[in-house]
């Protein structure tokens, strides 16, 4: 079964003077099936940051449609696609968008408000262990490493236990060791998950059963 089926998704940004459209994003058919975690990859600016905003309902692509778990998000208001985003995807950004003001805890404990699912508080905090972070629960993000602070990102993805889990360029900002031990984290918590994950390295790539480059599944040419 298709976790994510994407159908004729045409995404484009208006140019800076404000006339015409750049085209971004042209791909006719994209699936991911439950429990599988896919690496993609291709040239910096060829989309892939914008194909997981709309994946993940953060933007609207101009036409097509995202069917993600049996409901089209392009057809859901803004709010009920929060919603969504909130309960069934769990996102890792690249530049963290961690809250300053507030501890790891409370970063992971925040998102936990908006799903529907009520699960219990104390999951935060085990999430937190899990990641290796016992000893940091209070600290806030200045306050932490750059791979702590991306862990913290992850344990916050998982937060609401999501369906898909979404990760771009996850280790692009740390060294070799400790993105083997993010990436290796993040393939072990994504177990039986829905992955999508972004990278350019090589022994990234290598570790994914599927690979897929977004350059041959684009029509658009952007880069
Ligand atoms: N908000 C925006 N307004 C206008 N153009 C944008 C906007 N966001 C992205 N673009 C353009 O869309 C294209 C794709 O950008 P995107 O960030 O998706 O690329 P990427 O593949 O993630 O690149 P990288 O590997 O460098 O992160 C780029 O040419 C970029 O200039
Ligand atoms: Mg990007």
């Amino acid at each position: 079964m298709s976790v994510v089926d994407i159908k004729n998704l045409k995404k484009g940004y208006r140019d800076p003077s404000g006339v015409g459209m750049v085209p971004v994003l042209d791909i006719d058919t994209l699936q991911l099936e439950a429990g599988k975690h896919t690496a993609l990859k291709g040239t910096s600016g060829s989309g892939k940051t914008t194909l997981l905003h709309c994946i993940s309902g953060m933007i609207l692509p101009d036409s097509g449609s995202i069917n993600l778990l049996g409901t089209d998000i392009t057809t859901l208001s803004e709010s009920v696609r929060d919603r969504f985003r909130a309960n069934h995807i769990g996102y890792i950004f690249q530049s963290f968008n961690l809250l300053d003001g507030f501890t790891a805890l409370e970063n992971v404990k925040l998102g936990m408000q908006f799903a529907d699912k009520k699960l219990p508080a104390s999951r935060a905090e085990e999430l937190l262990v899990k990641v290796g972070l016992k000893d940091r629960l209070n600290n806030r993000p200045a306050q932490l490493s750059v791979g702590q602070q991306q862990r913290v990102c992850i344990a916050r993805a998982l937060a609401n236990d999501p369906e898909i889990i979404l990760a771009d360029e996850p280790t692009g900002s740390l060294d070799p060791k400790t993105s083997a031990e993010v990436l290796n984290l993040i393939r072990e918590v994504a177990e039986g998950k829905t992955l999508m994950l972004v990278s350019h390295e090589e022994q990234v790539l290598n570790q994914f059963d599927v690979q897929l480059n977004l350059e041959t599944l684009n029509k658009a040419v952007t880069v």
